[in-house]
C-alpha cells in the first residue's frame, strides 16, 4: 500500500503540529496537514529550513510577514519536583498565506530550541509529527518514544489527535513498552509488501493505525490516539 494523503474523513482536533529535531524536514508535514492545520510549530537546536526557500513550496505558499520573539518563559517541568524552568524563546513566527485557498493563511513557528523545551511551551498540540532522527552523529538521540517524553506527548495530545511517525529513535530500553508498535517497521527499507501495524490500548487510550503516508527511515504510519473514559 502506498498512501501519501490522510483519509478524507479522517478527523483532526483543532490545535496545532509540533515537529520536535525536524532539521530541513517542514514541506511534508506542511503540505500533508495545510487543509487541516493553521499552525505548525517546528523545534530544532541548529537550523530549521522552512519551506519558502525550497522551490518544491512555490505551488503552495506566499510568504507574508515574520517576526522574530525573543523573551523567556517561566514553564512547569514534568520531570520530578523541579517545578518551574525559564525558557528562553527564541522564535521565528511566519505567517504564510496559501496559494490554493486565498482566504487560508498558516501560521509558521521556527523555535530554535531543544525539542522538550519547545512543546513545555505549548499547551496542547492537534498532531505530534516525528521523523528521521537517530542516535548516530548528527540525530539528537533524544527518545521522542521513551516513556518521559512519550507521557509528554500524549499529555498535550488533544483527544483524537495524531501521532505521525515511522518510529526513528525508538529507545532501545523501552523495547516491551506497550506502545511499541509505533515502531514495528522502523528501519524497514522494503517496506511495499509491509501489513499496518496493530491497534493497541494503552495509558488509557485508544491507538489506531489509520494511514500511511510515505517512507523515510520506514514507513511513516499516522495513528489517531482517542482517550477512553475512565469508569468511576
Ligand atoms: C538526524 S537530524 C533529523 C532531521 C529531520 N527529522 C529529518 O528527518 O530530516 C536530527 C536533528 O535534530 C536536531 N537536534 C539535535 N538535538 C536536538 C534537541 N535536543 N532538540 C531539538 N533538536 C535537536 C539537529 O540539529 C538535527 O537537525
Amino acid at each position: 500500500m502506498r498512501q501519501t494523503s490522510l483519509p478524507k474523513d479522517l478527523f483532526v482536533p483543532a490545535g496545532p503540529l509540533f515537529y520536535p529535531c525536524c532539521g530541513d524536514d517542514t514541506l511534508h508535514p506542511l503540505s500533508l496537514l495545510l487543509d487541516r492545520i493553521s499552525e505548525f510549530h517546528f523545534a530544532d537546536v541548529a537550523g530549521v529550513h522552512l519551506p519558502n526557500s525550497n522551490p518544491l513550496a512555490k505551488g503552495y505558499f506566499v510568504s507574508s510577514q515574520q517576526k522574530i520573539d525573543q523573551e523567556y518563559v517561566s514553564v512547569h517541568c514534568p520531570l520530578g519536583d523541579i517545578g518551574y524552568i525559564a525558557v528562553p524563546v527564541n522564535k521565528i513566527i511566519q505567517t504564510w498565506t496559501v496559494q490554493a485557498s486565498k482566504q487560508q493563511d498558516v501560521k509558521v513557528v521556527y523555535h530554535q530550541l531543544d525539542g522538550m523545551l519547545a512543546l513545555l511551551q505549548l499547551p496542547e498540540i492537534a498532531v505530534f509529527y516525528y521523523r528521521g532522527d537517530s542516535r548516530d552523529q548528527g540525530g539528537s538521540g533524544q527518545s521522542w518514544l521513551g516513556e518521559v517524553l512519550f507521557s509528554l506527548v500524549l499529555e498535550k495530545l488533544l483527544d483524537r489527535g495524531l501521532l505521525i511517525t515511522d518510529g526513528s529513535n525508538f529507545c532501545t530500553d523501552s523495547a516491551n513498552v506497550p506502545w511499541k508498535n509505533l515502531w514495528t517497521h522502523a528501519d524497514c527499507r522494503l517496506t511495499d509488501d509491509l501489513a499496518m501495524p496493530d491497534d493497541f490500548t494503552c495509558l488509557n487510550r485508544y491507538f489506531s493505525c489509520v494511514s500511511r503516508v510515505g517512507n523515510y527511515y520506514g514507513p511513516v504510519y499516522v495513528w489517531q490516539v482517542t482517550q477512553i473514559e475512565e469508569l468511576d
